[in-house]
């Protein structure tokens, strides 16, 4: 079955980031002119998505806001010759994907936040893009969990190596070679204790997940953090039926944490239509008197 639908968590509370995030969602930080969770549903689409659920909460609506029209710039932007480019990106932001939006209305971790794209889901294969994580790459990094979906039938995992110092932040996974960048996933562990690890690739921002992951979540108990964790859930399907990790190609940014979104910031400047040359000349400058 072809994956057309994907999930975009986007309910957390952002704490790392504060006091940005204090009424703004992280998701809707910017890098350079655009909010991280636009690259992230322009991934999804050029991945062959159609249909977004992005899960949001209290405060969101400025998520929601984004991805409509507004009459009132619209008309300002067309009267003008020199802002007929930027008024049709304005414009097209609304016609990326169909847009569905539901409310988390507890944050109780991102497993529950999945669990609350039950209906829209329905009985389909999905994609789940975290809200707060950004991938670059000439090959959008969802339509490579799609491809490995629709090779091989099961779930499917973004993962990454991180450090080993990093690795207790993150999820750790139990791999055996497939080919290339594909690997088998049997088993998992959220933010693991240093005896738990179980290898230093963990997964990062991307899953492709069949519907049989909403039973489990139901019965998902509290993991690391107090929080319903996606990792537990699949750790189970994992276990079970196995599930497939994709080593993918691209640059992520974690737009979760100050670094994160610095790197993405400077990266993305440097490569801009518009600024890359003056900002590439403005931070050779700055580099002299580090
Ligand atoms: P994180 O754990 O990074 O989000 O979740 P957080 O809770 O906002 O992070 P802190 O407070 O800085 O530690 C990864 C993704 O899952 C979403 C977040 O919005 C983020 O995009 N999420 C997390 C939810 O939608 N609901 C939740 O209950 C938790």
């Amino acid at each position: 079955m072809k994956v057309t639908k994907a999930v975009i968590p986007a309910a957390g509370l952002g704490t790392r980031v504060l006091p940005a995030t204090k009424s703004m969602p992280k998701e809707m930080l910017p890098i350079v002119d655009k909010p991280a969770i636009q690259y992230i549903v322009e991934e999804a689409v050029r991945s062959g998505i159609t249909d977004i659920l992005i899960i949001t909460n209290r405060g969101k609506g400025l998520i929601e806001d984004h991805f409509d029209r507004v009459p009132e710039l619209e008309a300002r932007l067309s009267g003008s010759e020199e802002k007929r480019a930027v008024y049709h990106e304005v414009v097209d932001i609304a016609h990326l994907a169909n847009f569905y939006f539901v409310r988390q209305k507890e944050t109780r971790g991102l497993g529950h936040a999945v669990s609350c794209a039950r209906s829209f889901v329905g009985n389909e294969p999905f994609a789940v893009l975290y809200g707060d994580d950004v991938i670059i790459g000439q090959d959008p990094a969802c339509g490579q969990l799609i491809r490995a979906y629709e090779e091989f039938g099961k779930g499917v995992l973004g993962v990454k190596q991180v450090s080993p110092q990093a690795i207790q932040k993150y999820s750790s996974l139990k791999v055996e070679p497939i080919r290339d960048n594909l690997f088998h996933c049997t088993d998992m562990v959220e933010k693991p204790a240093p005896e738990n690890v179980l290898s230093l690739y963990s997964i990062l921002g991307r899953c492709v997940l069949t519907p049989e992951i909403f039973d489990i979540l139901d019965r998902t108990q509290p993991g690391a953090g107090g929080e319903i964790q996606l990792t537990d859930a699949m750790r189970e399907l994992a276990r079970s039926s196995g599930m497939i990790a994709v080593d993918f190609t691209g640059k992520r940014y974690d737009m979760g944490n100050k670094l994160g979104i610095m790197q993405a910031q400077v990266e993305v400047a440097l490569n801009h239509p518009q600024i890359g040359e003056e900002f590439r000349e403005y931070l050779k400058e700055i580099a002299k008197t580090l």
